[in-house]
Order: C-alpha cells, then sequence, then structure tokens
C-alpha cells in the first residue's frame, strides 16, 4: 500500500480517535458519577460536617470511597448492599433517609455474620439501586417488599415459634385451616389436585400470590382452585407464608441449637401430637410409655433429642413412632419435658382425649375443609356439578351413610362427579381417596367427628 492510498483513510482514522476519547470520557464521569459513589460522598461529607475535633475531620476526609463487601462462606453468598447502606450499624444515624439510615434490630443477626440477602433477597452483588434491589429480569430472587419481611425468618426459625415474627405463624395458621393441604403438598402431606407448594415462594412474586388467591381462573386460566375469601390481615399473612416456602434453608450456625428456647413451642407439639395417648402427665394419660413427669431427672437433654429423631436408635423395638421432627421441633419438646416439673402446665389434656377434638385434627389437617368448608359446612364452588354446583358440606352424612359406608366413602374418594349439564365442561374438583393417605386410628376419629356434626336436635341415623 502506497502512501496516497492510506492518506484517503486519514479522515477515518481522525474520527475513529476522537470516538475513542469520547468513549473514554464518558466512561470516566460514568464511573466517577456512580449512584453509590454519590451516596459515600454524602456520607462523608455528613461525617465531615459531624467532627468536632480537626482529628476526627481529618479521619472522615480520609475515608476511601469504595466498595463495600461481607462475603458470606457459608451462606454461598456475597453481600455489597453496604456499599450504599454505609451507616446500618450506627444508631446516631437514626431516622435518616435511605440509603443513610441506622437499621433497627440487628443485634440478635450481626451483619458480618448475617449480611442482607439472607433476609431481604435481592441481588448481593449488584452496586446499582435497581440491580441491587433485584427488580429486573433474569434475576429470580427480587427484594420482598418490607411488608413481606418476615418470610425469611421461617429458613431459621420454626415459623409457629418467634415471637419477632408474628405474621409468618400467622400465615401458617391461616394456611393449616384454610383446607389448603386438601388439594396441595407441603411438606409432604397433602392432596394431589394442586401443585406442591414447597417452593412456591422462588418462583411466585406476592402480587401474583394476590390476584390468584382472589380469582384463581383470572390468572390460570380454567383453574380448579376456588377463590379464597380471606380477610385483608389474613390475605397479607398467606401471601407472605407462601413466599416463605423457598425450599431453602439455612445451614450450620445458622439454623443452631442456640435459635430461640421454644418451650411454648414444645407445649404445642406434645399436644398436637398426641403424646398424651401413650404417655401419662401428672396421672392423666395412656400406660404405652412411661409417665413423663419426672423424665428430666431419668435423661439427659442429648438423649432426648437423639431418641426424638430416632427412638430406635436408643430403644431398638420401641413402639414409640419415629415423628420426623425437625431439629427445633426436637428441642422445642426437649426442652418442654425437662421443666415439666417447674412449670404448671395447663395441657388440655381431657379434651384430646376425645376422638370428636382428634377428629376435628384430622379434617384439618388433612385440609377437607378446602373443598368442603370451614367446620364441614360447604360453600365451595364446583361448577357444573349436580350438587347445587356446589362441594356439599359434610355435616348431614350421618343421616345418608352407615359407618361403614361413610368409611369406604373416604378411603375410595370418587373421580367422576356427576354433571348438571353434559354439554359443558365436567366438574373440576373430585374426591380424592384417602385409603393410602390417612392411617386407620385417624380415619376413626375422623369419622366421630363427622358424625358429630349433626345439629343438635335430629337423630343420629345409626
Ligand atoms: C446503589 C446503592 C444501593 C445498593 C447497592 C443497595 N441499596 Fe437499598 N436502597 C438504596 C436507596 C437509594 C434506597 C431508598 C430509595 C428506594 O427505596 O429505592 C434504598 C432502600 C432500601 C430498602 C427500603 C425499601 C423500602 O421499601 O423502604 C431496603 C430494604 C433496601 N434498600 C435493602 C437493600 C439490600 C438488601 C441491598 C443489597 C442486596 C441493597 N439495598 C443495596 C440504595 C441501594
Ligand atoms: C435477620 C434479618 C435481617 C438482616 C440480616 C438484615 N435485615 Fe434489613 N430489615 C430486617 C427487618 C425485619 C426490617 C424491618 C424492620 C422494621 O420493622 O422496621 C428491615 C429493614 C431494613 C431497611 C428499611 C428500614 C426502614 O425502616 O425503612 C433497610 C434499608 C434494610 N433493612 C437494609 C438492610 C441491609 C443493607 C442489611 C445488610 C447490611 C440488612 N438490612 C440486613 C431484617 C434484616
Ligand atoms: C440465616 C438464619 C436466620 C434468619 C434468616 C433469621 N434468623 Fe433470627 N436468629 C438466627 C440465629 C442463628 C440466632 C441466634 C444468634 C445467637 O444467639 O448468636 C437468631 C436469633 C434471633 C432472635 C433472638 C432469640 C433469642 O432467644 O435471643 C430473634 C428474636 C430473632 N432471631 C428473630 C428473627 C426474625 C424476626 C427474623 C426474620 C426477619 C430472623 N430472626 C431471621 C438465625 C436467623
Ligand atoms: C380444591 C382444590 C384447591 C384448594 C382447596 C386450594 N388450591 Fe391452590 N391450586 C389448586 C390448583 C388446581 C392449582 C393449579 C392451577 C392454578 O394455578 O390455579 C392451584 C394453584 C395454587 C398456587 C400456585 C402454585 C404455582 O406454583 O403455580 C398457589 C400458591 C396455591 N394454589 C395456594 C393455595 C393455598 C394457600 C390454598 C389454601 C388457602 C389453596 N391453594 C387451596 C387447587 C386448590
Ligand atoms: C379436592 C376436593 C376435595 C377434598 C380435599 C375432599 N373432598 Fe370429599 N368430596 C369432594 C367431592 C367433589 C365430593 C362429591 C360431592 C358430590 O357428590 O357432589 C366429595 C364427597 C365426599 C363425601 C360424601 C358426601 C356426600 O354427601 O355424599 C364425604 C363423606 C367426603 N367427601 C369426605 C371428605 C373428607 C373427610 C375429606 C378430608 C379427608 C375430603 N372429603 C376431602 C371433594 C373433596
Ligand atoms: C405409640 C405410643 C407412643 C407415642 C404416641 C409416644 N410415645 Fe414416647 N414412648 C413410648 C414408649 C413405649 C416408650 C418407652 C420405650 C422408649 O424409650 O422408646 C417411650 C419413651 C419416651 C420417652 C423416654 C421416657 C423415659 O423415661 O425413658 C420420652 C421422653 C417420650 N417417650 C416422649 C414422647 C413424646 C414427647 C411424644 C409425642 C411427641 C411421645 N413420646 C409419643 C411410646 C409412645
Amino acid at each position: 500500500m502506497n502512501d496516497s492510498s492510506l492518506r484517503k483513510f486519514y479522515g477515518w482514522f481522525t474520527v475513529l480517535g476522537l470516538l475513542v476519547g469520547v468513549l473514554v470520557v464518558v466512561g470516566y464521569y460514568r464511573d466517577e458519577y456512580r449512584e453509590w459513589k454519590d451516596y459515600q460522598r454524602k456520607f462523608i461529607q455528613e461525617e465531615i460536617r459531624r467532627a468536632s475535633t480537626p482529628q476526627q475531620r481529618a479521619l472522615a476526609e480520609q475515608t476511601p470511597v469504595q466498595i463495600r463487601q461481607i462475603v458470606l462462606h457459608d451462606l454461598n453468598r456475597v453481600d455489597r448492599c453496604a456499599t450504599c447502606h454505609l451507616t446500618v450499624d450506627d444508631p446516631s444515624y437514626g431516622g435518616y433517609p435511605q440509603p443513610l439510615a441506622y437499621h433497627p434490630l440487628h443485634e440478635q443477626h450481626p451483619f458480618e455474620r448475617f449480611g442482607c440477602t439472607v433476609c431481604h433477597r435481592g441481588q448481593g452483588r449488584a452496586t446499582t439501586t435497581i440491580d441491587a434491589h433485584g427488580n429486573v429480569p433474569h434475576w429470580d430472587s427480587p427484594m420482598l417488599p418490607l411488608q413481606y419481611i418476615q418470610a425469611s425468618c421461617g429458613q431459621c426459625h420454626e415459623a409457629s415459634d418467634n415471637p419477632a415474627a408474628p405474621e409468618l405463624a400467622r400465615g401458617q395458621q391461616v394456611f393449616e385451616e384454610s383446607g389448603c393441604r386438601g388439594c396441595h403438598k407441603l411438606g409432604g402431606t397433602g392432596g394431589v389436585l394442586g401443585p406442591e407448594l414447597d417452593k412456591v415462594g422462588a418462583r411466585r412474586s406476592s402480587e401474583w400470590l394476590k390476584k390468584h388467591f382472589v380469582a384463581p381462573a383470572s390468572v390460570t386460566p380454567g383453574s380448579a382452585m376456588p377463590p379464597q375469601k380471606f380477610s385483608a390481615t389474613n390475605l397479607e399473612a398467606i401471601i407472605l407464608f407462601m413466599l416463605s416456602q423457598t425450599g431453602e434453608s439455612a445451614p450450620g450456625y445458622y439454623a443452631s441449637m442456640k435459635v430461640i428456647p421454644s418451650r411454648n413451642e414444645g407445649q404445642r407439639l406434645f399436644q398436637q401430637k398426641g403424646c398424651i395417648g401413650c404417655h401419662s402427665v401428672g396421672d392423666k394419660g395412656g400406660k404405652v410409655g412411661p409417665a413423663l413427669d419426672d423424665v428430666g431427672l431419668r435423661r439427659t437433654p442429648e438423649w432426648m433429642i437423639q431418641h426424638f429423631r430416632d427412638p430406635q436408635s436408643v430403644t431398638p423395638g420401641t413402639v414409640m413412632p419415629r415423628f420426623g421432627f425437625t431439629e427445633t421441633e426436637a428441642r422445642g419438646l426437649t426442652d418442654f419435658l425437662l421443666h415439666m416439673r417447674d412449670q404448671k402446665i395447663a395441657l388440655s389434656l381431657p379434651s384430646l382425649m376425645v376422638p370428636v377434638e382428634r377428629g376435628r385434627e384430622v379434617y384439618r389437617k388433612y385440609g377437607c375443609a378446602g373443598c368442603h368448608g370451614a367446620e364441614a359446612k360447604g360453600g365451595v364452588p364446583n361448577p357444573n356439578s349436580k350438587t347445587a354446583e356446589q362441594v356439599p358440606g359434610l355435616i348431614h352424612v350421618a343421616d345418608g351413610y352407615t359407618k361403614d359406608e361413610l368409611k369406604a366413602r373416604i378411603v375410595k374418594g370418587q373421580r367422576e362427579i356427576p354433571a348438571l349439564d353434559a354439554k359443558r365442561p365436567a366438574p373440576p374438583l373430585y374426591m380424592p381417596g384417602w385409603g393410602s393417605v390417612i392411617k386407620q386410628a385417624e380415619l376413626d376419629d375422623l369419622l366421630a367427628y363427622l358424625i358429630s356434626l349433626k345439629p343438635k336436635g335430629e337423630d343420629v341415623g345409626f
């Protein structure tokens, strides 16, 4: 190539050179004016303003402008939130506008061990507000709206047992009482009409859930899920509880022995699991296992926890069932039993002894209410079913069935529900067969409960 042919490119070289120059300058300014640098400069200015001695002032002036991060190996996270949220651990910043505000309630969860995203979700490594708060495509863990923050406590704490997370406890209660398990499995227990809910909090947002609860078919056309009639508070609580189901649980230290002493939880479990059917306390209860009044004198905490994990492993051949307790549940029970003597326990023992009461528990446990309504009063729509286009309530079953027939009905279920109009789509809800799910003893209690529902003054049919 000779000189003259090169020369025709000179113009282009100049343009290219200028372009690169402009890009460098733009890059410099973009870097210099990154959002987070702005917040850090504001912070430094504030520190300078507050300085009362020349030394303090010099110290403030020397504060480097840099990314601040917390590396959390066990949690497999790097959180850079403190790059903007610079003063989370400085109470003198209480009441400042975000991101320069003090963080309340962090004593129990030191930031250097917990970081931020384990509670707030969001994108730990990001350094712009939008990205960090995670409201971007392809990031599947957007920051939890603050009103639902208690959804994250359940990774490490027992939901029903954290006085600092009342909304989570309420959500769990609403779930158990609304019959969701009639159609959904959670933690292995429940029906099959709807999807499992163990990871639903990782795939659905609060907005989606809200719309779906109010009118499932508006979000999932043709959905068989009946619209849920919740009060405003219960709606928020059930959304929060759904968001808490991410299938994640924190490892090691984070779910350690230190988390919340849970004696009350122990007492609740003791009643709920029917321990009293085999053990006595204060002379009330069963005789299959030893009386438990003084068990704290006979057994160490370690023994009891291991016994709850797997009774066979410490007492081979025992008939005490393996309940599948979580670690916190086992600890709660142990704590409760150890202190049996010193607490004036108001165990509602007699009521739990009554089959009808236990049967009510069974009705609740398997979510029959999801289709047959609270207290079996009916009212759940089943479009195009011959039975008033609703799933019937069960308060009158004692009239139509003998005990054995009723049992067979529940065990076998009923796939085909007669349609009102053969030309319209078949009724979406059917009766699942419960034979392989409900235990024999539970079934007897359930029948006692259903039969007891018959309004007073009417004869029982058998
Ligand atoms: C680039 C700076 C920046 C980073 C990085 C950042 N934030 Fe923020 N954050 C802000 C600003 C600014 C606000 C206040 C305005 C707003 O809410 O968008 C804020 C507000 C918040 C709020 C209050 C929201 C509300 O509804 O009141 C929470 C919670 C929060 N941030 C958590 C986090 C977490 C967790 C991280 C890390 C994953 C993080 N932030 C990373 C700048 C940042
Ligand atoms: C153990 C869980 C937990 C951890 C860890 C945690 N937070 Fe929070 N955060 C909360 C809770 C709970 C609230 C709501 C407090 C309240 O009720 O006002 C909150 C509130 C906030 C707010 C809003 C405060 C307000 O009143 O507007 C911001 C911003 C925030 N957190 C940022 C962070 C950052 C940044 C980190 C990490 C350095 C962090 N959080 C770590 C649980 C946590
Ligand atoms: C990543 C796991 C984790 C998460 C998430 C978490 N915690 Fe904790 N929490 C702990 C651990 C571990 C301790 C015990 C700390 C210690 O004793 O050193 C604790 C202690 C506590 C305590 C003090 C208990 C006591 O007996 O002193 C309270 C209250 C508490 N957490 C409430 C909450 C709330 C509310 C949330 C949700 C906003 C939450 N925690 C989220 C792990 C967690
Ligand atoms: C009569 C059966 C039935 C009952 C009772 C029921 N659901 Fe559903 N649910 C379904 C079916 C079927 C679907 C799948 C179709 C859809 O998305 O609506 C579903 C979907 C869902 C989804 C979306 C799951 C996902 O990953 O897409 C959530 C969340 C949910 N149900 C929660 C609940 C809760 C909480 C309750 C109790 C208040 C409940 N359901 C009661 C049948 C039921
Ligand atoms: C997914 C919805 C669903 C769930 C969950 C469900 N059922 Fe049903 N059940 C039905 C339907 C639909 C029918 C048939 C009603 C009809 O004939 O129209 C039915 C019928 C029955 C009947 C016969 C009622 C009669 O009047 O003939 C009994 C008894 C019954 N169910 C008990 C139960 C019990 C007990 C549970 C909980 C263990 C339960 N069901 C859970 C949907 C359900
Ligand atoms: C089906 C009957 C049965 C049920 C239900 C049952 N247990 Fe037991 N339990 C036994 C028997 C039998 C033993 C004695 C053999 C052994 O150590 O496992 C026992 C032993 C124990 C011991 C050790 C007592 C001692 O002095 O050695 C404790 C503690 C205990 N059970 C607690 C519970 C709790 C809490 C529950 C409820 C969650 C429960 N059990 C439910 C039958 C039962």
